[in-house]
């Protein structure tokens, strides 16, 4: 067979617990050990996720702490490439971004507030559209997987609250999407529930 590597981009969970039915599929053990080398790439990996992996047996999965979100190169001056180093990467089969571009917008957004004034108005947009041009840059096979939108709707079907997680930037045509009930009726409320809007492309 031939060398196969695999690389979901962010992964802190390590686990199916998420929006993403493309990702999860892909996290299920006989497929992740299908691959010579799965390296997850997030902010942070907590110590349950690396315990859950030795426990799983996992030893072909490699973990790598990074900031993907390109804010450091925007504050420097220099055009964000967030992706741009997985070119170096040798045999890189597949890339899948799975449920990181909205947290990348919030994580960006805060910053953004917290040192105001310091960078540009339209910070989010830019280094959101520079994750999707970094992605569909990419010369191997690639996947998108990311919550877009979010409602908070009441018991009668009313949407009450509506918010664009990607800022009014496109996503490439999506390929599959779905409704993600992050709380369902009576887990935060007796009178909401709230639900995302996932897509898959590639
Ligand atoms: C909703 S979780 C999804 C985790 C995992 N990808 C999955 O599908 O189960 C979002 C992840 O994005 C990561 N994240 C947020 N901002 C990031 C950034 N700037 N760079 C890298 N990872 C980031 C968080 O640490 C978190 O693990």
């Amino acid at each position: 067979m031939r060398s196969a590597r695999l690389r979901p981009i962010s992964g802190r969970s390590g686990r199916p617990s998420c929006s993403a039915r493309a990702c999860c599929a892909t996290c299920r053990s006989k497929n992740w050990r299908d691959f010579d080398t799965v390296v997850l790439v997030d902010l942070v990996h907590l110590a349950s996720v690396r315990l859950w992996l030795t426990a799983k047996g996992y030893r072909n999965v490699r973990l790598i702490e990074r900031d993907l979100s390109g804010y450091d190169d925007l504050a420097a001056g220099r055009e964000p490439e967030p992706l741009g180093f997985l070119r170096t990467v040798p045999y890189l089969d597949f890339v899948v971004s799975a449920n990181l571009l909205s947290q990348i917008g919030r994580g960006v957004k805060r910053r953004h507030e917290a040192e105001a004034g310091r960078m540009a108005e339209d910070t989010v947009e830019r280094l959101i559209a520079a994750h999707l041009a970094s992605l569909s840059g990419l010369s191997c096979r690639h996947c998108l997987v990311t919550d877009i939108a979010y409602a908070v709707i009441d018991r009668n079907g009313r949407t009450h609250e509506e918010a664009d997680l990607l800022h009014g930037v496109s996503p490439p045509p999506a390929k599959a999407a779905w409704t993600w009930p992050v709380a369902p009726l009576g887990e935060e409320s007796r009178d909401y529930r709230i639900e995302h809007k996932v897509i898959a492309a590639w």
